[in-house]
């Protein structure tokens, strides 16, 4: 049995790698702002916009902090062409809240950014000098972006936030 799905696992192998989600952890340091200080501002799911770069978001459905809650998430991003803008929109579901462990997670629904399936983690981790903001985020691949395209961005958006939430305070 386990030889027989060893050989199907060889034989669709190159399917597998084409389709298989792509992971990536980013963190950024926030100095001087304990986690527990920081917290409040990543559990505020419906108000991201106020530590997000280049975002505009708002709840639609649901009950504040609850699984099940959809936030509305539209900005400008840098277009295509040279000098263009593009305004991408993205429908949310929060999906889990740990106030303990400090982080929520969420899952892309619809979207114009060419995401079919995205489930992102956002969570606040106590840091010798403050504390650490982690963005973990799985999705399916996006066509014509490499993967090193995608760690870039996100690390572009954490250098963002960290220094949102620093200003916070
Ligand atoms: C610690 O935080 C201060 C600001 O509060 C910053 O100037 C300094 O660079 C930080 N040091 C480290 C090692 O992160
Ligand atoms: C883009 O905008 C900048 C500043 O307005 C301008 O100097 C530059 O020529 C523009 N580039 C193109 C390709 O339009
Ligand atoms: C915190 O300090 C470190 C080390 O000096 C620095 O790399 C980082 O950018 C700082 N964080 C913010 C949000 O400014």
């Amino acid at each position: 049995m386990a030889a027989i799905l060893f050989l199907l696992l060889l034989a669709s192998c190159h399917t597998i790698l084409a389709t298989q989600n792509q992971k990536a952890i980013v963190t950024g340091q926030i100095n001087g702002t304990t986690a527990d200080q920081v917290w409040p501002y990543i559990r505020d799911y419906c108000n991201l916009y106020l530590i997000f770069p280049s975002d505009n978001s708002f709840c639609t459905e649901g009950t504040d902090g609850k699984p099940g809650q959809i936030r509305f998430s539209t900005g400008k991003i840098p277009g295509t062409q040279p000098n263009s803008t593009f305004i991408f929109y993205t429908r949310e579901i929060l999906i889990k809240v740990d106030a303990k462990k400090r982080f929520l997670t969420y899952e892309f629904r619809e979207n114009n950014i060419g995401v079919t399936f995205l489930r992102a983690t956002m969570q606040v981790l106590p840091a010798k000098n403050g504390s650490t903001f982690k963005w973990t985020v799985v999705r399916a691949p996006v066509l014509g972006q490499t993967y090193e395209q995608f760690v870039q961005g996100l690390e572009g958006v954490v250098s963002g936030i960290v220094g949102l939430i620093q200003n916070l305070f």
